[in-house]
């Protein structure tokens, strides 16, 4: 199996997108496992529990299981009768047409780009942290952004080009060393469960809302549960990754709902322990590190296993970077085939058989990224940009069950349209709760691409050509 490879053989098994089509249901959902868990539950509980929500980040995070689960019956239903070309993407062709297709797009390259960017930055924490350990720290101005009183996070920066280098070369065996590293990650989290069993002080949880539901902080930043849930959302981004794979799966239509469904479900369970969990071994205010979960552990006297831990998140980190890595350069690669970015996009190198200028370009613009910004920012950027596509899949099953009631669903939502209005309001609602700079930003890049379609894409897409023939 070959995840992160676009096979160019004849012989082999290919579809019409040059695509090769080898991964399970299995496979599937150790996909959406290795893309979901990460920074979010690693290092953005700590966080949101110290300056957001307290220990009730577990309700933070059940708020924003919640909003995910509705999103993630759409993303199903779409997957199962849309099928095809996955990726919210894909559906939105399918559902609204063209422009609003290119939105979603658009936003998607904004949603996995910056969220590689934010789990490197995640995955400097810990790598700094290992570092110091072994009594060899790097100096503050190599592991900061600017704003943070930095030169350069150097080590995230580095991160993302030594990704983009095995991205590059097609990463033999891949889904297997993906595997792996999420075996390594659920044992890193098997570890820390057990041992933080044993060490929980009831007494932490309390106060266990210290911040309230819903206020604003000295800055005027929203603080609260749901400010929380606006955060740790981040935390679940991922699960949508797996509709990206569609052209590589068996049977999409049945596996991808399977495996959407299923890592979602799972990584749900895990954040509510973790979170509940960590909030008890000690006290929610020592927890905004950017290592919380070995920093915990360091607290409780166990030094061993904080390391321990640690280098399991190192390598769990590094799967959620590969596959939203590769999820980025997916989406890119269908624009470009589609015509709405130029095929510069899609031409897949002769001798590696990956798409070797989308990688280049995407590594070193998410290297800058990485090495400029710090994580919170950018933890808030994605988390709008995912948000918003989930509310647009969510009105995509609406439209498609009425412009076309009998299409063959082979996964439909249930209580339709109850769950997918329920969608959209929750994830509407935790958009909210993000602060106003967020929101600027994201309006700057959507109309940032609204030029580039009108410029280039809506004369160069396929549809368009298409028509004027
Ligand atoms: N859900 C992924 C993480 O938490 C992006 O790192």
């Amino acid at each position: 199996m070959q995840i992160f490879r676009i096979k160019r053989n004849a012989s082999e098994d290919f579809e019409e997108s040059g695509l090769r089509r080898c991964l399970s249901a299995v496979d599937l959902t150790l996909l959406g496992i290795g893309a979901i868990i990460g920074t979010g539950i690693f290092v953005l509980t700590g966080i949101a529990a110290a300056t957001l929500a307290g220990p009730a980040v577990v309700i933070s995070f059940v708020f924003a299981g919640l909003a995910c689960t509705f999103a993630a019956l759409s993303y199903a239903e779409l997957a199962s009768c849309v099928g095809g070309c996955g990726s919210a993407y894909g559906y939105s062709y399918a559902a609204f047409g063209e422009l609003a297709a290119w939105i979603i797009g658009w936003d998607l390259i904004l949603e996995y780009g910056i969220s590689v960017a934010a789990v490197a930055n995640g995955w400097s924490g810990y790598f700094n942290n290992a570092l110091e350990a072994i009594g060899i720290p790097l100096p503050t101005s190599l592991t900061h952004a600017p704003s943070l009183g930095g030169i350069i996070n150097l080590p995230a920066a580095a991160i993302v080009l030594l990704l983009m280098v095995m991205l590059i070369i097609g990463v033999k065996e891949s889904a297997k060393l993906n595997t792996v590293m999420v075996m390594v990650k659920l044992l890193t989290i098997t570890v820390f469960v057990s041992l933080a069993l044993f060490n929980i002080h009831p007494e932490n949880w309390t106060p266990f809302m210290p911040f309230g539901w819903f206020g604003h902080n000295a800055e005027g930043k929203p603080i609260g549960i749901l400010a929380g849930s606006s955060i740790v959302f981040f935390a679940y981004v991922g699960f949508d990754a797996v509709s990206t794979a569609a052209e590589e799966a068996h049977n999409p239509r049945r596996d991808i709902p399977i495996g959407i469904i299923g890592s979602l479900g799972f990584c749900t369970l895990v954040y509510i322990l973790v979170a509940g969990l960590l909030t008890g071994a000690v006290p929610y205010g020592e927890l905004n590190v950017s290592s919380p979960v070995a920093h915990a552990l360091k607290l409780l006297g166990l030094n061993w296993a904080s390391a321990l831990v640690a280098t399991g998140v190192i390598a769990g980190l590094t799967t959620v970077m590969l596959v939203l890595y590769y999820a980025l350069t997916r989406i890119i690669f269908a624009m470009s085939r589609d015509g709405l970015l130029s095929p510069f996009f899609s031409t897949v190198n002769a001798k590696t058989q990956t798409p070797v200028r989308v990688i280049v370009l995407c590594g070193l613009a998410i290297a800058a990224v990485a090495g400029l910004v710090p994580l919170g920012e950018l933890a808030e950027l994605v988390n709008i940009g995912t948000l918003f596509a989930f509310v647009l899949v969510c009105l995509g099953v609406i439209v498609l069950r009425n412009t076309d009631p009998h299409m063959h669903r082979p996964f439909k939502t249930a209580a339709n349209p109850l769950f997918p209005v329920l969608g959209i309001l929750s994830c509407s609602a935790l958009m909210v709760f993000l602060p106003t700079i967020t929101w600027y930003r994201f309006i700057i890049w959507l109309a940032l691409g609204l030029v580039v379609y009108f410029a280039y894409s809506m004369r160069h897409s396929k549809l368009a050509l298409s028509r004027n023939e």
